[in-house]
């Protein structure tokens, strides 16, 4: 018997995963499922985006599904922030980047599928820790940084105070468990083809040493066929020709941008999962975020988050449910039934859930 802890989180969050959780539940699954608190609504109510008990129940629990929760307050509620910033000297913290952090959550795995006709099926494996959203961002340079840029022209022209600058990190360590990591999802999955995606005509130094240690890896992996694409190549394809890709690999801010695209390729933030995995830990979660204006109709799409549970399910190496979830979600789609607002349709929340619900027991 497993156990996931269930954080339902902001906004369309809770409104998915009450949707969603009672299928599971009652697909009789070999799991325990224990819900905790996440979020912003968290935060106004106890001063505490992601609480202690929760932290604990990650401790206790295999791994986690989170419905969704609100990074960046919007307007109106950055002025409650402001009054409970004179209050308590608390920032409110994304809770996702917490977890990504505590965790070391280093690989987002964003599976990529075309639900309405199987026309591809692949993954976007983003790298979480480094590159250049590593934090290590500058605006008004020191001497040291300085030093390393004052010849390019524009720096020149323009002095110190009132240049930015961002390092991309890559660490040895970070470029080879995420290169092992995308050849293991690519096994596991049964991918012929990892693309990895860079731009080594520009960034010559750091691009060589990513190529070295593809070509080093590579070899324990050699029924995997690689290949380096330069990263504005890769987004081209994945709309052209989504159905030439395996696993496509990328370090933090190129991942970020081919994975929102993925989503895209998939039909919409309405139908995409994403899991963010790690040595120790793992949290599963929809793509999409707590879309206020959205909260509180039962318009959301649950699909992304019933996609979400089946790439949980496999994780926790439960292959058959998992195929299960797949393959109601696309009959559903393919039938085009119970379609919501996002796809054009009219269906609440809840009949989504039903219809899923209905292809699940082949009736
Ligand atoms: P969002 O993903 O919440 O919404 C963007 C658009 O997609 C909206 O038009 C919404 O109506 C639509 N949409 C999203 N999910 C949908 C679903 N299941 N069915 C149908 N339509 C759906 O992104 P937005 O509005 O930029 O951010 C809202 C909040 O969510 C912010 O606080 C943001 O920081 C947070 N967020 C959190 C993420 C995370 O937890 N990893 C990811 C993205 C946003
Ligand atoms: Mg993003």
């Amino acid at each position: 018997m497993k156990s996931v802890a269930v954080l339902p989180g902001d906004g369309i969050g809770p409104e998915v995963v009450s949707a969603v959780l009672p299928v599971l539940d009652r697909m009789g699954l070999p799991l325990e499922f224990r819900f905790g608190e996440v979020g912003w609504t968290s935060w106004c109510e106890t001063g505490n985006a992601v609480p202690q008990s929760t932290w604990d129940l990650l401790a206790e629990t295999d791994t986690c599904l989170l419905g969704a929760i609100t990074s960046k307050p919007l307007r109106e509620a950055e002025a409650e922030l402001a009054e409970h910033l004179r209050g308590t000297g608390l920032r409110y913290v994304s809770p996702v980047v917490q977890l990504r952090q505590k965790l070391s959550l280093y690989a987002n795995v964003r599976p990529v599928a075309d639900v309405h006709a199987d026309r591809f099926a692949f993954s976007v494996i983003r790298e979480n820790t480094e590159g250049l959203y590593a934090g290590l961002d500058f605006h008004g340079l020191g001497p040291a940084l300085w030093d390393v840029v004052k010849d390019h022209p524009n720096a020149a022209a323009t002095g110190p105070e009132l240049t930015s600058a961002t390092l991309r990190l890559q660490t040895q360590f970070g470029i080879d468990r995420l290169l092992r990591f995308g050849f293991e999802h690519a096994r596991q999955n049964g991918y012929r083809l990892l693309s990895l995606a860079d731009k080594p005509n520009v960034l010559r130094e750091s691009s060589n040493h990513l190529r070295g240690r593809l070509e080093l890896i590579s070899q324990e992996y050699p029924e995997i066929e690689t290949e380096i694409l330069n990263v504005d190549a890769l987004a081209l394809w994945m709309v052209r020709r989504p159905e030439r890709f395996g696993v496509i690999v990328a370090e933090n801010m190129f991942g970020d941008i081919l994975s929102d695209l993925g989503a895209g390729v998939m039909g919409g933030l309405g139908l995409a999962p994403s899991g963010n995995i790690g040595e120790h830990g793992s949290y599963f979660e929809p793509v999409h975020g707590s879309a206020p204006s959205m909260a509180g109709r039962q318009k959301a799409n649950p699909m992304a988050l019933f996609l979400t549970a089946s790439q949980l399910l496999r994780h926790l190496d439960l292959p058959a449910p998992a195929e299960q979830i797949r393959s109601a979600v696309r009959a559903v789609a393919r039938a085009r039934r119970a379609v919501t607002y996002d796809l054009g349709g009219t269906a609440t929340t809840p009949v989504a859930a039903a219809a899923v619900e209905k292809a699940l027991s082949g009736t």
